[in-house]
């Protein structure tokens, strides 16, 4: 039997006061209705569609490469009327999945309780238990505790109101039966919708039986309304992300103060993260690293025992075990630094290699360069890789030195073991072992003063 997944994405999300679609609005660096989508996929989903209809064509074509199948509601007449869209792509042996586009933190171990509650003569639901249950449909019960029906706020009375068990909206049903009782659903009610809450009550008269499960944690079923509920759940998922980390032996100094987004995170043992670290998207760590303060570390790969010093920025990089890299150091994309690395303080690296052991330790630009190993580059050196129009290439073979303040106009070859005199520019390829540089000769003027200030 095909798992259906049916992700309910159309409203307006009036009160995100956003020109934005609601479900597009981001936790953890992913759109709402991507952490739904991942979650269908998780729990190996064999088709799923999505019912977008405020926004447009905004919403899939920003998500087009999800691997699912959209439907327009061109108008919102309620939850029922919505999966009342999907009827052409059920077959009676489906087990329909109800899943929200802006409930972001629902757990696959939930809908792994929830879904073998389902058979062709019961319905799965998720239900929450709430202080307060206002705005939610209430679950009504009879005596024997048997579910009854399901009643939205607006048609409850006064004691269905007081019900502190409350619907979640997600739920798995037959896909035969839903679609019959899809057909006969009225909008007779105080919002004048199509409800698909009113299933519960049909199935209910068929002798169909009710079967609820609770997600592990309210924040689960949470939905994100307005801006405030988004920081909300934004910070849930960041506390439940580093719970696991430090689970995993992560050293987390402050899990109130460390992000993750677009996780695809992969750290190994005994790796340290101070404060207002972001790691995001395909990061792996291996173990010893230490990331400084206020360090983003994105789509990087960085060995063991590497020790990144305070406010660096590393993005789309290689860093070889035992480099240190920092304070301030900003490595940019398609870098790679070999093992033993050293970069320094206002250092930028762009797409270049770094073999072993070299260091460049201040104030310099590296970019489309080849640096060999036990190099040494001297403070404020700037490859000039770019004539206006094309990028050209700087190699510095094994064992350079290259003296402080020095400009390597590329494309340029520094041979082994030379040295670069301070001050120099540098436009032809400098020979091995040898020094070269590139200077005025220093004068010192005989008799010269320094000029006075004119009396008036
Ligand atoms: C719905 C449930 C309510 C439940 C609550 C949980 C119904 C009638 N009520 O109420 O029992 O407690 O969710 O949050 O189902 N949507 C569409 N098309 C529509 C209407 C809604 O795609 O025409 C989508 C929305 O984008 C949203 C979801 O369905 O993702 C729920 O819609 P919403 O209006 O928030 O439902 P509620 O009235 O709050
Ligand atoms: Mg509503």
């Amino acid at each position: 039997m095909r798992i259906n997944t049916v992700i309910l994405a159309a409203g307006k999300g009036t009160r995100m006061r956003s020109n934005i679609p609601k479900i597009l609005h981001e936790v953890a660096g992913m759109p709402l209705l991507q952490h739904v989508h991942m979650l269908a996929c998780r729990i190996n989903s064999d088709i799923t569609t999505i019912i977008y209809g405020h926004g447009g064509n905004l919403v899939p074509t920003t998500l087009s490469n999800l691997n699912v199948n959209w439907i327009e509601q061109k108008e919102q007449l309620g939850t029922g009327h919505a999966v009342q869209q999907v009827v052409p792509m059920i077959e009676d042996n489906d087990r329909v999945l109800i899943l929200y586009g802006d409930v972001p933190l629902l757990e696959k171990s939930t809908l792994d309780r929830l879904l073998p509650l389902q058979s062709d003569n019961s319905v799965a639901l998720l239900t929450v238990v709430l202080d307060d249950g206002t705005g939610y449909g209430r679950i009504v019960r009879n005596t024997d505790g048997v579910v009854q029906k399901i009643v939205e706020e607006k048609d409850a009375t006064a004691k269905e109101k007081a019900i502190t068990e409350i619907n979640t909206g997600i739920m798995v049903v037959n896909g035969a039966r839903l679609k019959t009782w899809l057909a006969r659903l009225e909008n007779s009610n105080a919002q004048k919708e199509y409800y698909l809450t009113d299933i519960i009550a049909m199935a209910v008269a068929e002798g169909i039986d009710i079967k609820t499960a609770h997600p592990n944690t309210n924040a689960e079923v949470l939905g994100v309304n307005n801006k405030q509920q988004l920081a909300y759940l934004e910070r849930v998922y960041q506390s439940n992300k580093a719970e696991s980390l430090m689970e995993s032996g992560i050293t987390i100094r402050d899990p109130l103060r460390f992000d993750v987004r677009k996780e695809n995170l992969s750290l190994d043992r005994d790796v340290e993260i101070d404060i207002n670290v972001i790691l995001e998207g395909k990061v792996t760590i291996g173990k010893g690293t230490k990331i400084g303060p206020n360090t983003i570390i994105t789509d990087a790969d960085i060995g063991s025992n590497v020790t990144i010093l305070a406010n660096c920025v590393i993005e789309n990089a290689k860093i070889g075990n035992g480099s240190r890299i920092g304070p301030f150091a900003r490595i940019r994309p398609e870098t790679e630094l070999a093992e033993q690395v050293q970069i320094g303080n206002f250092v930028e690296i762009k797409k270049s290699k770094v073999a072993q052991g070299s260091k460049i330790n201040h104030l310099s630009y590296i970019g489309d360069s080849v640096v060999g190993s036990n190099v040494n580059i001297g403070a404020g050196t700037i490859t000039c890789n770019y004539d206006g129009a094309n990028k050209f290439q700087t190699t510095i073979e094994d064992g350079a030195f290259i003296g402080s303040d020095t400009q390597l106009v590329a494309p340029v070859t520094i041979g082994k073991n030379a040295t670069i005199g301070a001050g120099s520019t540098i436009t032809s390829n400098t020979p091995e072992g040898k020094l070269t540089l590139s200077r005025n000769k220093q004068v010192s003027i005989e008799g010269w003063k320094r000029p006075k200030k004119k009396r008036s």
